[in-house]
């Protein structure tokens, strides 16, 4: 793999990314990268999920303590928050509420 080939895809991971920096990226904890897919990190993108970017983290916490248990009932969420422990939830939340919205 070429060092053209390198920035190519470093370019491209950040545009998914949205505006998270470089910096930040390289910060997040394992999974953290996996919830972005749908829950968008660009201000710019109009979606129906909401966004986790900015958000307090003990609230992104407790939703996914109620998503695992099914107290509160989800579509996709359940089977996500399952797969996560409790100090990854944890990890996760903290590296979102720690973003700029
Ligand atoms: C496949 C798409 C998808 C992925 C991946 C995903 N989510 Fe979600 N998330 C949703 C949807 C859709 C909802 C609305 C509840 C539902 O129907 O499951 C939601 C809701 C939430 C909520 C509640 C937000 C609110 O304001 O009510 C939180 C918190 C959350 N997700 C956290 C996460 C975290 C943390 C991850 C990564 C570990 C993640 N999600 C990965 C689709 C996704």
């Amino acid at each position: 793999m070429n060092a053209t080939r390198i920035v190519g895809i470093a370019a491209f991971a950040l545009i998914l990314a949205g505006h998270a920096s470089a910096a930040e990226l390289a910060d997040a904890p394992p999974g953290a990268l996996s919830c972005s897919g749908c829950h968008s990190t660009a201000p710019a993108v109009d979606t129906a999920v909401p966004r986790l970017i900015g958000r307090n983290s003990a609230d992104i916490v407790a939703a996914m303590q109620a998503f695992k248990t099914g107290r509160v009932p989800s579509t996709v969420m359940e089977r996500i928050a399952k797969g996560f422990s409790e100090d990854e939830v944890k990890a996760i939340a903290a590296w979102y509420g720690a973003q700029k919205d």
